[in-house]
């Protein structure tokens, strides 16, 4: 199947559920990645800002907690710019993987960091790293692998994935290795629901970028003014529901197939699950990692995770996959 078959069997199946959605890593094209790093940059979107406040006043904890000579693997790696905070303090790191779905952003990225760290090898992979891919083996010797996951990504996975995802995670670190993850926390709805959908309406852009993806590579002909993005905090699920609500009720044609919409009617995108502290803890827990220390910023918004893998049977039992 190619990427763009593989793409319309999602939309398609996505689109014939009851409750309709779409498959949330198709917002990650050269714009909408664009979009997101504008995203980053919003007084709204706290996350980002908060995240790389506390890795500036902890990186140096977190790279003793890494140590030396450590092979640093990143899912979605994006601009890397949290990566360089945890780079300038890592004691002789020996390889940097970055992994990215978006291959312009990836490569420009990649090459940047190799520019600045020149001791430091950087191999590149363009895929989704939802599937496990096969990590290169370095040409300098490393001590473990730490799987670094920033932005609170883990928290667009439902729970349950969320537990698989952390099991691959430790497997892909293997034995006596790392992960650090950054994890948004629970807090008041409308700071949650404004951080989703900015005034300047950037985040809906960026959502409605699927809808003129899908477009443009399936063929499709959403009428993009009849549809508007909202953010849902649902406390109950612990999370932030993005949506995209059909404002007049319209037919939509995919490839020859036809899809009703209702007046009121909304496509979900992307969720948005947080944590508390605890609450991580213990899913991590479940997935086979052993929670080391949690770094947090002074007004409780956001939390950076480092979780072990134990060496044992357990974990020894998966490849490096
Ligand atoms: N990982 C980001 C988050 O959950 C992704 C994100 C931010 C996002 N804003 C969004 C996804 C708006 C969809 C729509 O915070």
């Amino acid at each position: 199947m190619t990427e763009n078959e593989k793409f319309l069997d999602e939309v398609i199946s996505g689109l014939s559920q009851e409750q309709k959605t779409l498959p949330c890593k198709y917002l990650y094209d050269a714009r909408g990645s664009l979009l997101f790093e504008e995203i980053c940059e919003l007084d709204e979107y706290y996350p980002t800002r908060v995240e790389i406040a506390i890795m500036h006043r902890y990186a140096e904890e977190m790279s003793s907690r890494v140590g030396e000579e450590a092979l640093l693997i990143e899912y979605g790696s994006g601009s890397s710019r949290k990566t360089r905070l945890l780079l300038d303090s890592l004691r002789a790191p020996s390889c940097y993987v970055p992994i990215d779905i978006s291959p312009e952003i990836l490569a420009e990225s990649a090459a940047a960091i190799a520019k600045i760290y020149p001791d430091l090898e950087v191999h590149p992979l363009c895929a989704d790293y939802l599937s496990p891919v096969e990590i290169p083996t370095p040409e300098k010797d490393f001590r473990r692998r730490v799987v670094y996951f920033p932005g609170s990504t883990i928290g667009n996975f439902e729970p349950l994935e969320a537990l698989e995802f952390l099991a691959q995670m430790a497997r892909q670190a293997g034995s006596g290795g790392g992960v650090l993850i950054g994890v948004d926390l629970r807090k008041d709805s409308q700071v949650l629901e404004r951080a989703y959908d900015d005034a300047q309406g950037v985040t809906a852009q960026f959502d409605l970028n699927l809808l003129v993806r899908i477009n443009r590579e399936l063929g499709a002909d959403f009428p993009l003014e009849d549809f508007r993005h909202a953010a849902f905090w649902d406390r109950d699920l612990g999370r932030v529901e993005m949506r995209l609500v059909c404002k007049t009720a319209c037919r939509v044609d995919i490839a020859g197939q036809a899809f009703d919409f209702r007046a009121g009617e909304y496509i979900h995108t992307e969720s948005a699950y947080k944590y508390d502290v605890a609450e991580f803890a213990s899913l991590a827990t479940k997935a086979g990692l052993s929670p080391q220390t949690v770094w947090t910023d002074v007004s409780g918004k956001f939390s950076i995770h480092y979780l072990t893998v134990p060496d044992g049977p357990f974990l020894q039992s998966g490849s490096d996959r």
